[in-house]
């Protein structure tokens, strides 16, 4: 929770735990429709979208989203120029109470979507993570969902060291290996 906020992230990984390769491209390893629908009807009830700015969830009513991008660059909360109804923002010039407040009154939990720095930023304030994965996909050397994941630390291990538990894993779509488990804080 941030205040009374419910915060709740998205992530789609390979089986190493990958959201990106290298290059920071995402592959078509890790797109699923499956996942898609289930992350843009989940997207529609966000109040707000929290992202990198090289991060988007795409489609066609993105747009209509309220949004704070995650950028080094500023220091108040300006307009996003590269979409409509968003703000950029840098946690460590403003706190995001701040950034909040400056979007202006909205319904629904805040949706973190990513990428790896911002994914492990809301790392204790998480009610719910939303874990796909792709267990066929391999994206080896790519950049991981939280910055924990090594060799050592799986995305699963570094969620339950932030005091979430697991519910039943769905099989969203079985014929393309791609599962998803929803992490929730008791
Ligand atoms: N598989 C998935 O579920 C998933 C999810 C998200 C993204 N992706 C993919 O991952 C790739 C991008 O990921 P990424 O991790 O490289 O990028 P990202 O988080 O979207 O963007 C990185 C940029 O965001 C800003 N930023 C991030 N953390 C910040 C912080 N704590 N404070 C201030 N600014 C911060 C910085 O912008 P400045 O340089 O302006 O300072 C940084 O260069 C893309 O291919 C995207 O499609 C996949």
């Amino acid at each position: 929770m941030i205040g009374t906020r419910r915060v709740e992230g998205y992530a789609i990984i390979s089986a190493e735990g990958m959201i990106a390769d290298a290059a920071g491209v995402m592959p078509d390893a890790i797109r699923n429709n499956a996942d898609q629908k289930f992350l843009q009807a989940e997207l529609d009830r966000a109040g707000v979208i929290v992202q990198g700015r090289h991060s988007h969830e795409g489609g066609p009513r993105a747009d209509r989203r309220r949004r704070l991008t995650l950028t080094h660059a500023v220091t108040g909360t300006p307009p996003d120029p590269s979409h409509p109804n968003a703000l950029l923002w840098n946690p460590a010039a403003a706190p995001i109470e701040q950034a909040l407040a400056a979007i202006g009154t909205f319904d629904g939990p805040i949706a973190v979507i990513g990428g790896t720095d911002v994914f492990g930023l809301f790392l204790p304030f998480y009610d719910a993570f939303h874990l796909t994965r792709a267990a066929h996909a391999k994206i080896p050397g790519g950049r991981p969902v939280f910055p924990q994941v090594s060799a050592e630390m799986t995305p699963e291990q570094v969620l339950a060291s932030h005091g979430l538990r697991p519910t039943p894993r769905r099989e969203i779509d079985a014929s393309a290996g791609i599962t998803l488990t929803t992490w929730e804080r008791p």
